[in-house]
């Protein structure tokens, strides 16, 4: 079990060295807790799904210690600038497209081309987020399906057997999550009610802000939308070999595999490594994507639900 520690600045430099090396560390923001790895990095960010035991992957937030870092991730629209000078650092997560020179995993974005990022205004989150000088991206520190914990002790009790560190920085002030607002859309949809009201949001968009549940063709989560994930070559699974043509994406020992998901068959490494590998097998050299079983244990049930949503029929 790993214990709650003080945030001091040595506990600080601790937690920063644990995340630059690839850990999970659970910190706390004045939302919830979060249970944070380094956003670049595939297998960190493979490993927050599989802490969560979560049957299917989920975007994540990625947390920032600042506007000008946020920047280098996403496309920052007027819009955005107007909403992050007024709300940042604070409770809410905007979702901007990924820059072309994005460095962070496609797995924080769950295949999709945005990003939800948030710079959050707790202080010990801040001294973390400075003192590691990488991008965290953090979903709630609770297993899937249970209550997002606003203690560090309902996070050891939740996740404790899952994390290198637990940051104890008291009782989340807010305790309810970031509001969520899709800045992609015009006007921005409130994905999610949290810290930062509707009333405040509006009053500096200038206009009403539109639900997604007012358009019945918008997914009230993104994990829900099949082609989301879809690539644009058509997928077949569970087949333990290539047609002519087709690209192989292998897991276990497969020498004819193009790109192998797990040689080693650990379902963490596969999850790291699923979208990055779709993107570069989807190419027109090929005539389609097939892919080897993977077993529906674990993580193996997320990959296996956007692998599902990849192969599904198309419109
Ligand atoms: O207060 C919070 O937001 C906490 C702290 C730790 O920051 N985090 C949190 O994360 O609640 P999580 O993973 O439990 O919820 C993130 C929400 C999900 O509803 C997810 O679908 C949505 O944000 N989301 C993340 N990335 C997205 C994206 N690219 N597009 C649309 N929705 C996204
Ligand atoms: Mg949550």
């Amino acid at each position: 079990m790993p214990s709650l520690l003080p945030i001091t600045d040595e506990t600080i430099a601790r937690a920063a060295a644990t995340l630059r090396s690839g850990e999970l560390v659970a910190f706390p923001t004045e939302t919830v807790y979060g249970l944070g790895a380094d956003a670049t990095n595939d297998t960190a960010v493979a490993k927050i799904f599989e802490a969560k035991a979560r049957p299917s992957f989920n975007p994540l937030i990625v947390h920032c210690a600042d506007t000008e870092s946020a920047k280098r991730f996403v496309d920052f629209s007027a819009q955005a600038e107007a909403l992050a000078a007024q709300f940042w650092p604070g409770a809410i997560s905007f979702i901007l497209p990924r820059r072309k020179d994005c460095r962070l995993s496609l797995l924080v974005s769950a295949g999709l081309p945005t990003v939800a990022i948030r710079v959050p205004a707790h202080k010990g989150a801040r001294q973390l987020l400075r003192a590691a000088g990488i991008p965290v991206a953090a979903p709630s520190a609770n297993r899937s399906g249970r209550i997002s914990p606003t203690t560090a002790a309902h996070v050891e009790a939740d996740l404790g057997d899952r994390v290198a560190l637990i940051l104890d920085g008291g009782a989340c002030s807010l305790g309810v999550e970031s509001t969520v607002v899709d800045l992609t859309v015009s006007p921005p949809a409130l994905l999610r009610p949290g810290g930062v009201t509707q009333e405040a949001l509006e009053a500096i968009i200038g206009e009403a802000l539109a639900s997604p549940t007012a358009d019945p063709e918008a997914p009230k989560s993104p994990g829900m939308l099949s082609s989301h994930y879809a690539p644009s070559l058509p997928v077949r699974l569970n087949t333990p070999s290539a047609q002519p043509g087709e690209a192989l994406l292998g897991f276990g020992p497969s020498p004819n595999a193009d790109l192998n998901l797990s040689e080693a068959e650990d379902l963490t490494e596969a999850a790291a490594n699923l979208f990055a590998h779709l993107h570069q097998l989807d190419r027109p050299r090929w005539s389609g994507i097939a892919i080897m079983p993977i077993p529906e244990e674990g993580l193996g049930r997320a990959i296996n639900d956007r692998l599902r949503r990849a192969a599904a029929p198309r419109d």
